[in-house]
C-alpha cells in the first residue's frame, strides 16, 4: 500500500494506524485496506481512459457495500457476475445505470433481477442467454442495452500472450467460427434489446498492451464487417468496445507494471489507427480493471504460531513459519503459484530484537493439507518467534473474494484505513455463524 510507513520507533503504520493495534482490536487474520491507495487507483484508471465511467472496476476482487460506495464517488462503473454482487452494489446505492453484469450462465430469474433494477448492460455470453434475455426485457417492457461478449481467440498473462487457438473456453461467442456475428444479428432481431457494444476479455495479470492490441484489432475486424452486413444506421448505437480486465500489478518487488495511463495511451493510438484503416468511427474504449484498482492496497495479517526446520539434505534447511490463516484466505499460491511478499512487521518481544541474519522461510497456513502455502519462499529475520506479526503484501485482489471455509474455518475481518483511522468493513466470521447454516 502507499501509506504503509516504518516509523523511527521501529513501528509499522498502514495509513497512520499501529499494526499491532490493528491486530489487537481486530484479531488475526486480517485482511487491511488503505482507503486512499484504492480510490487513487480508480481515480487514475478514469483519469487514463479519460471518462471514469469507462472504467469498470470487476467486482470479483472484492466487494463489499462500503468499497461499492468508494468506486460510486469515484464515478467508476462497476462490473458484477452475480445477483449476490448486484445486491451489495445496490445497497450501496450504486447508480444501476453504471453496472454491467457478466456471466456465461445467467438464468432468467437472474436476468430478470437485473432488468428489473434497471441496470445498465448485460454483457451476452450465450444464444440461450440471448433468447432468455429477450424474454424477460420483453416481458417487463424494457429495451435493455447489451454488449456482446466475443472470443477473439487471445490469451495473456503478465508479458506472455498467445493469439490463436484459444477458442476452447466457455466464455464468449467465437469469433473464428462466425458465432459472433451470429449473435449480433440475434440481438439485432430482437426488439426488446439494444447492442451498445463488444466485449473481450483476454486474460490476467498482464503487463503489456501487445495481447490487448491483438484483441482490439480482431473486434474493430468484427466491427468492420458488421457493418458491411447491416449498415450504419442499424449499428448506430453500437459505439463501446471493452477490453475488459487484465491489468496486472506488482506483487513483489521483481515485478515492473506499466502505469495505466500508458497501456489508455497504447490502446487508444492503436484503436484509432485502426479504425482509421477500417474506415470506421472511433469507439469508446471501456475496461474492466479488478486486480489493478483492488490488489495492490491490501495487506494481510497474520500471527505466527509456529516455526519448525526441515532439513533438505546437503546442509540446507527450509523453515516453516505457520501462521493463523492459509489456503481459506489465500488460495491463490496453491492454485496458481502465485508468488507474495511477506515481512516481519511486530515483534511479540524484544527479546528477538538483535535479528541474527535472514533464514530462507516457507509461511504456511493452519489447514490440513501440504498445499496450503501462502508464501512459497521468502527471506524473514533468523530470530522469529510465535506471536510475531507477519504482512502479507497485495493481497486486496482475489482473496477475500475467494476465501473459503474449508475446515470450517470463519473468515477473517475487513478493515479500512485511512488518516490514521480504522474502520470495520467485514466482522470476523463466526464458528456460531457457521453452525447457524446447519439445519438439523
Ligand atoms: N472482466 C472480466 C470479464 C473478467 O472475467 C475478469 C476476471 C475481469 C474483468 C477482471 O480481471 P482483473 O483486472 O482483475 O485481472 N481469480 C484469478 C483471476 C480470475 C479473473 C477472472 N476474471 C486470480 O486470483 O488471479
Amino acid at each position: 500500500p502507499r501509506n504503509a510507513s516504518r516509523g523511527d520507533d521501529g513501528v509499522v503504520r498502514l495509513a497512520g494506524v499501529d499494526v499491532r493495534e490493528l491486530a489487537e482490536t481486530y484479531g488475526t487474520p486480517l485482511f487491511v485496506i488503505d482507503e486512499d491507495d484504492f480510490k487513487t487507483r480508480c481515480a487514475e484508471h478514469a483519469r487514463a481512459f479519460g471518462d471514469p465511467s469507462l472504467v469498470h472496476y470487476a467486482g470479483k476482487a472484492f466487494l463489499c457495500t462500503e468499497v461499492a460506495r468508494w468506486v460510486a464517488e469515484e464515478g467508476l462503473s462497476l462490473d458484477i457476475c452475480s445477483t449476490g454482487e448486484l445486491a451489495v452494489a445496490l445497497r450501496a446505492g450504486f447508480p444501476p445505470k453504471r453496472i454491467a453484469f457478466h456471466g456465461n450462465n445467467k438464468s432468467s430469474a437472474e436476468l430478470e433481477l437485473a432488468v428489473e433494477a434497471g441496470i445498465g448492460v448485460i454483457v451476452v455470453d450465450s444464444f440461450f442467454e440471448i433468447a432468455r434475455l429477450a424474454d424477460v426485457a420483453a416481458r417487463l417492457d424494457v429495451v435493455q442495452q447489451v454488449l456482446v461478449r466475443v472470443t477473439v481467440g487471445v490469451e495473456a498473462h503478465t508479458h506472455e500472450f498467445i493469439a490463436t487457438a484459444h477458442e476452447d473456453q466457455k466464455f464468449g461467442f467465437s469469433l473464428a467460427a462466425g458465432d459472433a456475428a451470429e449473435a449480433v444479428r440475434r440481438v439485432l432481431n430482437a426488439s426488446s434489446l439494444e447492442l451498445v457494444g463488444l466485449h473481450s476479455h483476454i486474460g490476467s495479470q498482464i503487463f503489456d498492451a501487445d495481447g490487448f492490441e491483438v484483441a482490439a484489432r480482431r473486434v474493430i475486424g468484427l466491427l468492420s464487417e458488421l457493418r458491411k452486413e447491416h449498415g450504419e444506421e442499424a449499428l448506430a448505437s453500437l459505439t463501446t468496445v471493452d477490453l475488459g480486465g487484465g491489468l496486472g500489478i506488482a506483487y513483489t518487488a521483481d515485478d515492473d507494471p506499466p502505469p495505466p495511463a500508458y497501456l489508455a495511451e497504447q490502446l487508444r493510438t492503436m484503436v484509432a489507427k485502426e479504425c482509421e484503416h477500417e474506415g470506421l468511427p472511433v469507439p469508446r474504449i471501456a475496461v474492466e480493471p479488478g486486480r489493478a484498482i483492488a490488489g495492490p492496497g491490501t495487506v494481510t495479517l497474520y500471527e505466527v504460531g509456529t516455526i519448525k526446520n526441515v532439513a533438505l539434505g546437503h546442509g540446507h534447511e527450509r523453515r516453516y513459519v505457520s501462521v493463523d490463516g492459509g489456503m481459506s484466505d489465500n488460495i491463490r499460491t496453491a492454485l496458481y503459484d502465485a508468488v507474495y511478499d511477506c515481512r516481519l512487521v511486530s515483534r511479540s518481544s524484544d527479546d528477538g530484537g538483535a535479528s541474527v541474519g535472514a533464514a530462507l522461510s516457507r509461511v504456511v497456513g493452519k489447514h490440513c493439507e501440504s498445499g496450503d502455502i501462502v508464501v512459497r519462499d521468502c527471506w524473514l529475520p533468523g530470530t522469529l518467534a510465535p506471536g510475531d506479526l507477519l504482512a502479507v503484501a497485495a493481497t486486496g485482489a482475489y482473496c477475500y473474494s475467494m476465501a473459503s471455509n474449508y475446515n470450517r474455518q470463519p473468515r477473517p475481518a475487513v478493515v479500512a484505513v485511512a488518516g490514521g483511522q480504522a474502520r470495520l468493513l467485514l466482522r470476523r466470521e463466526t464458528v456460531e455463524d457457521l453452525l447457524h447454516l446447519e439445519a438439523l
